[in-house]
């Protein structure tokens, strides 16, 4: 299917007017609000005018070259002007358009109040909707006319040629080729009770999703539990797959899933999105399960990564601070760089002090209690005349068990102080020397601290069998194009807190790496729920996910937040959002946040009081105003 600018030809005017769906006459117009004469004979005929019905207002006989969009926005009372009451009479008495013929009787006449929304006309041959109306005085007479199917299509889904041309220009530095891509993700919906209508499938009007609308930008899903954000955001990511087929692009998509429902089918929904998608998905858990990576670093492997994941744990904990701990913290364990040593022999120097004390903090992982990977072994270079003195029956390069590697710096310990290099200075470096400090619970001074005990709380956050960091695996999988999922429900919420973080700055810093490296940043969308807690108004706007709302666009990093709690998402995020998808709100101080946006004011009441799952208000980029829609259930069976 191709956009409705192209859909249609250039009478396209004229086709939008269905005589068979007449619903009254236009009694008033003016900027912002019109005033519809109709009567329940004209509405039953055109299948009712819900809250909210789209209405066009065109002139009768000719062909128009203008065509006022309207929105129902309530019931009017008889006007008090005199002159307008006359005209309104007198309208009374014409013969409709179509419809029902016959005289009408008079207690069967109403008024609807209505919003203007813009006037339709062509230009150069193209439909054009202009946000305002200029020749207002005239239309008084006006026939008003309900759209439906391919008209209210043509509406819905209306694409402005400046809109078109950027989504265009927008598609091409996106590397998308071809047309637009675009799905149909619901219907045009207007009230709660739609029982009737949404009986007839053929006469529902399809509403599009334009896939360059979401691509490195913020689109907000809101609404109450249950009314269907979460199925939403299926939607989302089906869509976004299937662009990501269709253009042969690599689009990463990573989902913070905290109630495992995108992960497992379940008997509550029919599809997850990795029973859909089971060849492009990877599910991450923090402990391991059939079927699930696991979240965790191997902190005998990943040695900078582990490091510093004990470093926040500590930091963020109560542990009781000495000296040693203190410099243990703020140890580097970056591996030593050929390119900056000034010989080749500094730098195997450098490399055998780096080894020495890893080995010393891998010593210390294991009297902590940390599981070792299958088939380590502590092998590390010491010059001859050191291991001699330290124990001349071991050489540490050919490999010890970890009780044999204990036992070694038990020994280095004893005689440190003869252990000294050719220019007098110890031999054991200083963070080394704090590592066997820790190992032996024992500080400089020889008093005793709790040294290794302090880590024995954080082993569960290492993975003994994972071989490489899983930031590195899980960036990798979106560079590639897959849906990773992270499936948050189990574990310990601060594990969970710390690991979620993380991932998410190494995101956001490889992707702008790239970007400020003047590279094309790889396509990733990430999904977030219970937003609030994450980019909520007293965040600082300086954390990880407030950053990746505000710059992550740059970096062609989409951020898609679902939450209940409008009013707590940070202003500048929400006015920097460029697509909401409103769902049932349950009270005033929310939908007042929200109708600060756009014209979701005019949406406040029906929000409050339709509880209706899946049945959405939505702005995108594209929409030049809110579109009432009930998204369609996530069937697995399309999707696939
Ligand atoms: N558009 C929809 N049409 C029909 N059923 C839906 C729709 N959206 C959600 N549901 C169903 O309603 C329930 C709640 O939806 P969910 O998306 O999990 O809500 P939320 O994430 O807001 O809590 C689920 O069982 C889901 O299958
Ligand atoms: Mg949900």
């Amino acid at each position: 299917m191709s956009h409705p600018p192209e859909r249609f030809s250039r009478t396209l005017l004229a086709r939008l007017i269905q005589a068979d769906r007449f619903i009254g006459w236009l009694g008033q117009l003016d900027f912002e609000r019109a005033l519809v004469l109709t009567s329940d004979a004209w509405k039953v005929a055109a299948g009712g005018v819900p809250p909210h019905c789209f209405l066009l207002a065109a002139p009768v006989g000719a062909e128009p070259v203008e065509i006022f969009l309207l929105r129902v926005t309530g019931a009017a009372e008889v006007p008090a002007d005199p002159e307008l009451r006359a005209k309104l009479e007198t309208f009374k008495g014409r013969s409709p358009v179509a419809g029902p013929g016959g005289t009408v009787e008079e207690f069967q006449f109403g008024l609807l109040q209505c919003r203007v929304l813009g006037t339709f006309y062509l230009q150069a041959g193209q439909l054009r909707l202009g946000s305002d109306v200029e020749n207002y005085a005239v239309a008084a007479g006006w026939a008003v006319h309900r759209p439906g199917g391919a008209a209210l299509e043509a509406i819905v889904n209306y694409l402005s040629p400046e809109r078109l041309a950027a989504s265009r220009e927008e598609a091409r530095r996106l590397g998308l080729a071809g047309d637009l891509p675009h799905f149909s993700i619901g219907t045009v919906r207007y009230a709660s009770t739609e029982r009737r209508r949404r009986s007839e499938p053929a006469g529902l009007a399809e509403f599009h999703l334009n896939a360059v609308d979401f691509l490195a930008r913020r689109t907000a899903v809101l609404g109450m539990t249950r009314t269907g954000k979460s199925n939403t955001v299926k939607q989302l990511v089906s869509v976004v797959k299937r662009t990501g087929a269709g253009a042969q692009l690599k689009i990463g998509q990573i989902i913070y899933d905290l109630n495992g429902e995108y992960a497992n089918a379940n008997q509550q929904d029919q599809g997850s999105i990795a029973g859909v998608f089971p060849a492009d998905t990877v599910r991450y858990r923090m402990f391991p399960t059939p079927g699930f990576e696991v979240i965790l670093n191997n902190f005998f492997r990943q040695i900078a990564e582990g490091h510093s994941t004990l470093r926040g744990l500590i930091e963020g904990g109560k542990l009781p601070r000495s000296a040693d701990l203190e410099a243990f913290l703020t140890m580097d364990f970056t591996e030593p760089d050929k390119e900056t040593c000034s010989s080749d022999y500094e730098f195997q120097r450098q490399a055998a002090m780096f080894n020495l004390k890893v080995a010393a903090y891998q010593a210390l992982l294991v009297r902590a209690g940390y599981e070792l990977p299958a088939g380590f072994k502590f092998a590390f270079e010491v010059q001859p005349g050191i291991r001699n003195k330290v124990n001349p029956a071991v050489d540490p390069a050919n490999g010890l068990t970890a009780q044999q590697a204990i036992e070694w710096f038990q020994l280095v310990r004893q005689i440190q102080d003869e252990l000294v290099t050719s220019t007098g200075k110890s031999w054991v470096e200083p963070d080394t020397n704090v590592l066997i400090n820790l190992l032996l619970q024992e500080n400089d001074q020889g008093g005793y601290i709790p040294g290794y005990r302090l880590l024995q709380p954080f082993k569960d956050y290492h993975a003994p069998n994972r071989s490489t960091d899983v930031c590195d695996e899980i960036y990798h999988h979106l560079v590639n194009g897959r849906i990773v999922i992270l499936d948050l429900s189990v574990g310990d919420p601060v594990q969970r807190e710390r690991l979620s973080k993380r991932i998410a700055r190494h995101i956001l810093r490889n992707s702008m790496a790239a970007f400020n490296a003047g590279q094309h940043p790889p396509h990733i969308v990430i999904y977030v729920e219970e937003a609030h807690n994450l980019v909520g108004r007293h965040e600082p706007l300086t954390g990880i996910w407030p950053t990746i709302a505000k710059e992550g666009a740059k970096a062609r990093l989409a951020f898609v937040y679902a939450t209940q709690e409008v009013s707590s998402i940070h202003p500048s995020i929400l006015a920097n959002t460029e697509n909401i998808l409103a769902m049932h709100l349950n009270n005033h101080h929310e939908i007042g946040e929200l109708a600060k946006y756009y014209d979701f004011g005019d949406f406040a009441a029906s929000l409050i009081r339709a509880q209706d799952v899946g049945f959405a208000r939505i702005k995108t980029l594209s929409n030049p105003f809110v579109i009432p829609v009930q998204i369609n259930r996530f069937d697995p069976e399309q999707a696939k």
